[in-house]
């Protein structure tokens, strides 16, 4: 079941009176130090809508992910329905709406590395750690997620494990990497066939 957003509206509903109708920002938000950050990035581009991404970008860096009091928050001073800040966070796989956990796993399911089975090793990675692909484990210690193609189909299967590469995985090597990540803060090189690279290889439609 996908996420609901309770601010999101459908197309044929935003209109500008249903922007001015999301909650005022709560003082919990605009009290944290946090939230100055995002402010500055929107008076350094004026308040602009194009700088929509680059709004984004300081509020997932500075938060973690993308809450909804924050989206509503950067509609209002964008000037912008806010289904039009949904729609963009939810594209992009950077972006988060949840928090994340403390370390994340992302499994690329595009056409090179599902032709070498990526299915079978973000299936067990689920049933290893009992959480599902876009979902957190229940203690917040790791973060399970997929992408369609990291442009590096030469290495495929290939997943990224906290914002680092690894190659030629299998179901196997993929526990073992992500068991060691937890356990030691990074994943061992070379585990049972994994590659840890960095890049490159070229990227698959
Ligand atoms: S399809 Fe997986 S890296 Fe390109």
């Amino acid at each position: 079941m996908g996420r609901t957003s309770r601010f999101t509206l459908q197309s044929s509903e935003i209109t500008p009176e249903s922007i001015s109708q999301t909650p005022s920002t709560p003082t919990e938000l605009t009290s944290d130090p946090r939230f100055q950050a995002v402010e500055r990035t929107i008076k350094q581009f004026q308040c602009r809508a194009d700088a929509l991404i680059e709004v984004l970008h300081v509020a997932q860096e500075a938060f973690g992910y993308l809450s909804d009091e924050l989206m509503a928050h950067v509609a209002r001073q964008l000037k912008i329905p806010f289904s039009q800040v949904y729609g963009v966070a939810t594209f992009y796989h950077f972006f988060s709406l949840e928090p994340r956990g403390a370390h994340t796993c992302v499994v690329c399911t595009g056409t090179a590395c599902y032709v070498k089975r990526s299915a079978e090793i973000l299936v067990r990675l689920e049933q290893e750690f009992r959480v599902k692909a876009g979902k957190t484990t229940e203690d917040g210690g790791l973060t399970l997620s997929t992408i369609r193609c990291l442009g590096s189909c030469g290495q495929a299967p290939v997943m990224v494990l906290d914002g680092e590469t690894v190659g030629q995985c299998t179901p196997d090597s993929a526990v073992v990497a992500v068991k060691a990540l937890q356990e030691s803060g990074r994943p061992r090189p070379n585990d049972e066939g994994g590659v840890r690279q960095e890049g490159g290889g070229g990227r698959t439609p």
